[in-house]
């Protein structure tokens, strides 16, 4: 019972492209109420909620003006609390995002904060004079070299109080500073008054990224970039497991029943361990972005082709690592990524079946899967024609600010196209009607075109669509133990074209092939007299049960799970 979570799949809403439910072209709760019954008959336990909360809407709601509220454009209290009441109902549990390494600008505590040098609440953020020697608003007079994630400097000059504040993302999301306890303390009640409404955990967003190195020292600046690398002064900063555990007696200690994970950019296996052990009290698991990263060159912009064995690596590497403390969260896509099927599988011709394919791996491996909206559908990167497609500030910033120095435009936006996250934030794709279903009015973001042929009416009609095979994984993890507590020994380690691995537990032992590439894959498979005649409990073509194991020619993207005890 204590942790119920290693047996369930978490679904990811982002509710401004889930459905649409008053006809004004952007997502609400009105719409995920009516989609209920779709998220139920998928099978999942958990859903998690994008943020929701009042916000200008710079960074599409990770900049939060009010903690203790719905935003109108999605909704209101009241019907969050029958929204809560009707996943409830269907024996699901709903979790919040937590954004607290930043508040939006028109947060009222900032508001207070860069009133006056002398304001109460001045000491909430990071505020700092100009460099010494150089007067403030003068090239280069930041405090320090940091770059922000979201490009330009990491600091703001206030004209008001000639101090400028610190941000890690954009402007308008400037950086809470933790080490004031009284900041602290604020969200730890404003965390309580979400439980206590019923809600049964957190998705903390950037949390490992709340201590900060308080000297805020200049970053290294790498080769073609413009700013310092400021991570080391503040991803698993030297308070961070100090101020996870103090949240965790002030929050959630003693209540029964709660998910929480953390997204930690950055984070390494050793100090995931720390964060996951259950006897540390920190959090549940960890997203971690090792694997979203194996192919990015040297900055987030420089797309590489996967190399399987890089990816295997790391994915083996984590699995490895939380073998015997903590616990892996399992992802492909969210709200941040491109679509997996266009990105680590074949969007053309086999996208079915690289997208099933994709499914199996992950949710074979030992921890907790996530799916973000669509991915059960096979949802694909979009053919964003002109940077006036695009919506994401991170898109825009990093548009602008490399057309600024010289980069040409179209390069710039060839590389959007492949890693932008606006690729994930396109609508939901419900039926092959007007706006894919998702809105009767203008959609906010273009709807993908590709939505006739693909989208969930369809799938749900057919037997062999990538929906019912990511549900027949969820019904998998429930119903077979060795898929939540089987040991993960990776095969084949070296094979550039397969991914295989055996989970085993107490006499079962499943194993897991899967064929990375448009091309057949020939393969030995390791104890093959083994496998030979057991069962094939999952695959995505046709398999002729009396084929001989041992010498496997997969077909391009095959993916098999077989059952042996
Ligand atoms: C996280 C969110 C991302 C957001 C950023 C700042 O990485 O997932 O969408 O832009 O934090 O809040
Ligand atoms: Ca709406």
């Amino acid at each position: 019972m204590q942790q119920w979570w290693k047996e369930s799949v978490v679904y990811q809403i982002w509710p401004r492209s889930f459905a649409d439910g008053n006809g004004d072209g952007i997502g609400d709760l009105a719409g995920i109420a009516s989609r209920l019954d779709y998220l139920s008959s998928l099978g999942v336990d958990v859903l998690w909620l994008s943020p929701i909360y009042p916000s200008p809407q710079d960074d599409a709601g990770y900049d939060i003006s009010d903690y203790q509220n719905i935003d109108p454009t999605f909704g209101s209290l009241e019907q969050f609390d029958a929204l809560l009441a009707a996943v409830h109902e269907r024996g699901m549990k709903l979790i919040m995002d937590l954004v607290v390494n930043h508040t939006s600008d028109e947060h009222p505590w900032f508001v207070e904060s860069r009133a006056s040098k002398d304001n109460p609440m001045r000491d909430w953020y990071w505020w700092r004079p100009a460099r010494e020697g150089m007067n403030a608003g003068d090239p280069g007079a930041e405090p320090n070299n940091w770059g922000s994630i979201f490009s330009g400097p990491a600091w703001e000059l206030d004209e008001n109080t000639g101090e400028y504040y610190l941000h890690l993302f954009s402007r308008k999301q400037p950086d809470l500073n933790w080490e004031n306890p009284e900041v602290r303390q604020a969200i730890y009640s404003m965390m309580r008054w979400w439980l206590e409404r019923g809600v049964d955990g957190f998705r903390m967003d950037v949390i490992n990224f709340i201590s900060k190195d308080i000297k805020l020292p200049d970053g290294h600046v790498h080769d073609g970039s413009l700013y310092g690398d400021a991570m080391p002064y503040f991803v698993d900063g030297p308070r961070i497991h100090e101020f996870l555990q103090e949240m965790h007696r002030e929050v959630l200690a003693g209540r029964e029943g709660l998910i929480t994970v953390g997204e930690m950019p950055g984070v390494t296996v050793e100090e995931a361990k720390l964060y996951t052990d259950p006897t540390r009290r920190e959090v549940d698991m960890v997203f971690q972005f090792e694997h979203v990263q194996v192919d990015h060159g040297e900055t987030r912009w420089d797309s590489r082709p996967l190399r399987l064995r890089d990816l295997k690596a790391v994915l083996g590497r984590w699995q490895a690592g939380l073998a015997e403390v903590g616990w892996n969260s399992l992802y492909w896509n969210n709200h941040d990524q491109p679509r997996v099927v266009s990105r680590f599988g074949d969007d053309g011709e086999h996208r079915v079946r690289s997208a099933k394919l994709l499914a199996t791996v992950l949710h074979l491996h030992r921890g907790t899967p996530y799916i973000y909206q669509g991915e059960e559908l096979g949802m694909t990167n979009a053919p964003f024609a002109s940077i006036d497609d695009f919506r994401d500030i991170q898109s825009l910033n990093h548009y602008a600010e490399a057309v600024s120095t010289g980069v040409d435009p179209d390069a710039v936006l060839a590389a959007l196209r492949v890693l932008s996250r606006d690729n994930a934030r396109t609508p939901m794709q419900w039926d092959d009607t007007e706006n894919a279903g998702f809105t009767t009015g203008t959609p906010w973001i273009a709807v993908n075109p590709n939505y006739k042929g693909i989208n969930a009416q369809a799938e749900i009609a057919d037997d062999d669509s990538v929906f019912h095979h990511y549900r027949r994984l969820i019904e998998l993890r429930h119903t077979e133990p060795a898929v939540v507590h089987g040991d993960f020994r990776m095969l084949l380690a070296d094979h550039d074209q397969v991914y295989a691995f055996t989970r085993g537990y107490s006499s079962t032992e499943l194993l897991v092939l899967a064929n990375f590439s448009g091309e057949p894959a020939a393969i030995e498979v390791p104890e093959a007299d083994r496998w030979q005649g057991t069962e094939l409990i999952l695959a995505n073509y046709p398999v002729d049960a009396a084929e001989d194991i041992q010498h496997l020619a997969l077909r391009p993207w095959e993916a098999r799970v077989y059952r042996g005890r």
